[in-house]
């Protein structure tokens, strides 16, 4: 493996008693698409808030691009690169996609935007930026439609894009494609795809068909722990990865 662009290390995270991440290790190459998977509980997703900065480390070691982001604040580890996707909710639903993405590749976040209106600056040196990523989005047609007006599939689309626009070096998608029909599916599959031409990319996905596909190595998580790690061939022959989501079947949860 080339050198890692993201390095985490015993990385333990608890809730008051409960120990939601129990000392995982996590190296993601550049311009990969690392995919963490697991059944309901995993931790997956605790997992993407510590090394976003969401929620704090109870204790471990996260390197990004060479810094300690450890106890950096998640504002701090967007500026060093890390991005999030964001959710409809931050979409602004009355904007055009252009705008959104222009707001976006300016670094105004919705709820920032919402409490305290600045005008764009600079608008004109994100244009290329923003015309880059309508077309990874395939979205060039609906660039001047309102976000609202968008179907659910290309509303998810433009999430990411919204995330792209702020040209980091990592992104990370937990469940892009959650809710999605099957033509939506196979659009988001190629989105993400494509990525890793120009981005690492770290993805939560229960689809397995997509991470299987798509995936350049996937580590399997279970109860807080990393279970196994290896490429989709490896991945989808262990018998370790089939029982734990054979457990997960039988105690009710999705597959
Ligand atoms: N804020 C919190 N306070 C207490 N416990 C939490 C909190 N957030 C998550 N947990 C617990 O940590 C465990 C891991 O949750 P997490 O959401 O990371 O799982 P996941 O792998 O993303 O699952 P899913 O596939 O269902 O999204 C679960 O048992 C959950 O109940
Ligand atoms: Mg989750």
């Amino acid at each position: 493996m080339s050198e890692a662009i993201l390095s985490a290390s015993g990385v333990v995270k608890r809730y008051g008693k409960f120990t939601a991440l129990a000392g995982v290790d996590l190296r993601i190459a550049p311009r990969t698409v690392h995919s963490v998977i697991g059944p309901n509980g995993a931790g997956k997703t605790t997992l993407f808030h510590v090394l976003t900065g969401t929620v704090p480390i109870s204790a471990g070691k996260i390197v990004f691009d060479g810094h300690d982001v450890t106890r950096e604040p998640d504002h701090k580890r967007v500026r060093r690169g890390i991005a999030r996707s964001f959710q409809v909710t931050s979409l602004f639903q009355n904007l055009s996609v252009r705008e959104n993405l222009r707001l976006a590749a300016q670094g105004v976040d919705a709820r920032r935007a919402l409490n305290a209106w600045t005008p764009p600056r600079g608008a004109l040196a994100h244009e290329e930026t923003v015309a880059d990523v309508l077309g990874r989005l395939s979205l060039q047609r609906y660039a001047d439609v309102a976000a609202g007006a968008l179907s659910h599939g290309q509303q998810r689309r433009l999430e990411v894009g919204m995330a792209l626009a702020a040209r980091p070096l990592a992104i990370f998608l937990d469940e892009p494609t959650s809710g999605m029909g099957i033509d939506d599916l196979e659009d988001m599959k190629e989105l993400i795809r494509g990525l890793r031409t120009d981005y690492t990319v770290v993805l939560i996905e229960h689809n397995m068909n997509i991470v299987m596909d798509i995936s350049d190595t996937i580590t399997v998580m279970q109860q807080g722990r990393v279970l196994v790690e290896g490429i989709p061939d490896e991945i989808r022959g262990d018998e370790r990865v089939r029982t734990a989501y054979l457990g997960n079947m039988i105690t009710g949860g999705r597959a």
